[in-house]
């Protein structure tokens, strides 16, 4: 590279730039009169379910406040906001009539994103299944597809003229694991694996259903995806053994539970369950009807997926092998691992085994964030993470990867499931008492980087714009485990 020139970490032209929540963590909104329960509000009643007794009951009474937070959403520059919609405010029964307040509320919001040229990104379930449908069975019966169906049609009809961008389902493997398998997150339940297995079968039905459900509603053009967890395998270095195993562990199926990619991904993006998942699971996977393969297999239009960690492996005699991170590696409040290669390799990988487009539909940090004495909300450690995070997305793209957009998780700090108001991932900080909202740093230094598109990522936080330092950075600084990722690429930024 010549000397002085200008590093820059540019993104596409059209990259989206955004921030993601979702209902259940921050609407509030919650009494008789608004919504129906969920069977998160029946799992938060149970002793010693979740941190401290915690509820979303109020939350960040988004509900209340849905002026201020896009407000809020427009100070720090927001180009998309990606949102979920609570099934059982806008469908008390989980089907049947609607709850006109309840999709109104819906209406306004996106009136007002829009009014601020914010493009809404809705997911039409992120986990607060609703109560009367669990009571008929959940995710266990067959007709929880028709159901998500009708349910999805509706909240399309109102909103598609509007909202171009659609996701079906959030992490089907959280809620079918810990909701299922594990009895940690709502609804609680500890099901044999056969169970577990025709609950996630239901689901993927549910996301095909929902696909078919909004390309026969739209009003409008659409871009329609979904939204799984991913568990992402990185190469030690670019060796192309280790590149192979990082690639193989990614999307293998080693244990007896549904912690894993392909087993939801594959019959979504390929229309066929994995191979090595079938032999692992055996006799316990129940018998579908053939067609239930192509209803799952619907062609969507971009792969959203929701990365925070990963693990590093090289190739072995044995196959994959994991290298641990070194002791006192950095980590997040959640003891999750900060591992900024899981950007790099995780679009990559997918893109190439699934051949769609990539949107990052949650990436962030969790952290211990309270204001200081002169009541500013410092948060360093989640905007080292973030810038680490997304240079790795930078360089997935100088690659090759196809990633069209990032959303930060989270706008705000918010009711984070089983650990209650314990984790804050907010780029704003809530104060779960008077319910203040408060912009930490990060939220304007990610306000920096999408006014930059990207290029302020190269300069240190705080630096003039455009230094170009990143070599410095990477060349003199911290040990190798850290030195990640090497120097992007130029690419011509989006100004010029
Ligand atoms: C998720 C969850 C979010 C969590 C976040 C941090 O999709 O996992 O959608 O609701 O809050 O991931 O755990």
């Amino acid at each position: 590279m010549p000397a002085n020139t200008r590093i820059t970490a540019a993104f596409p032209q059209d990259f989206v730039w955004g921030a993601a929540t979702s209902s259940y963590q921050i609407e509030g909104g919650a009494t008789p009169d608004l919504r129906a329960e969920s069977v998160w509000d029946a799992f938060c009643r149970k002793p010693g379910a979740v941190n401290d007794g915690h509820t979303g009951a109020i939350a960040c009474d988004h509900y209340g406040r849905m002026a201020e937070d896009v407000r809020l959403m427009s100070d720090l520059g927001l180009e998309a906001y990606r949102f979920s919609v609570s099934w059982p405010r806008v469908l008390r029964d989980g089907v049947g009539t609607v709850n006109t307040v309840g999709l109104d509320f819906y209406d306004r919001l996106v009136d007002a994103l829009i009014a601020r040229g914010i493009v809404p990104w809705v997911t039409l379930f992120h986990w607060d299944y609703p109560h009367a449908l669990f009571l008929r069975g959940g995710w266990l019966n067959r007709d929880s597809a028709e159901w998500f169906a009708e349910y999805s049609t509706r909240i399309v009809e109102r909103l598609s003229d509007r909202v171009k961008h659609w996701i079906t389902i959030n992490e089907p493997q959280v809620f079918i694991q810990l909701g299922h398998a594990d009895g940690t997150h709502a609804p609680g339940l500890r099901l044999p694996l056969r169970e577990q297995l025709i609950a996630a079968h239901n689901s993927l039905r549910a996301h095909g259903r929902s696909v078919q459900a909004i390309r026969a509603a739209a009003k409008s053009p659409v871009q329609v995806g979904w939204a799984p967890v991913g568990h992402i395998s990185y190469p030690i270095d670019d060796q192309p053994a280790n590149i192979d195993a990082a690639r193989a562990a990614t999307f293998a199926i080693k244990k007896q539970d549904l912690w894993n990619n392909a087993w939801f991904a594959d019959p979504v993006c390929l229309g066929a369950y994995p191979q090595d998942g079938l032999r692992l699971y055996g006799s316990q996977v129940p018998k579908h009807p053939a067609a239930d393969m192509d209803l799952i297999h619907q062609p969507i239009d971009f792969y959203g997926v929701n990365i925070y960690s990963g693990g590093a492996v090289k190739a072995g005699p044995d196959g994959p092998t994991p290298v641990p991170h070194p002791p006192g590696h950095a980590r997040n409040t959640f003891n999750w691992a900060v591992a900024p290669q899981s950007l790099r390799w995780g679009p990559r990988f997918i893109c190439e085994r699934y051949r769609l487009p990539v949107v990052i539909t949650e990436n962030g940090m969790s952290n211990l964030d309270s204001p200081n004495l002169d009541g500013d909300v410092i948060d360093p450690q989640r905007i080292d993470y973030t810038r680490r995070y997304l240079l790795a997305l930078h360089r997935a793209i100088a690659e090759g990867a196809d990633v069209r957009g990032y959303f930060h998780w989270s706008l705000l700090d918010n009711f984070e499931w089983a650990e209650g108001y314990k984790e804050r991932f907010g780029l704003v900080h809530v104060d779960f008492t008077s319910l203040a909202r408060t912009p930490k740093s990060s939220a304007r230094w990610y306000k920096s980087v999408i006014e930059s598109n990207g290029e302020s990522l190269s300069g240190r936080f705080g630096a003039p714009s455009g230094v170009p330092e990143l070599d410095d950075l990477l060349a003199s600084g911290p040990p190798d485990r850290y030195r990640e990722p090497s120097a992007p690429t130029i690419t011509p930024s989006k100004s010029s």
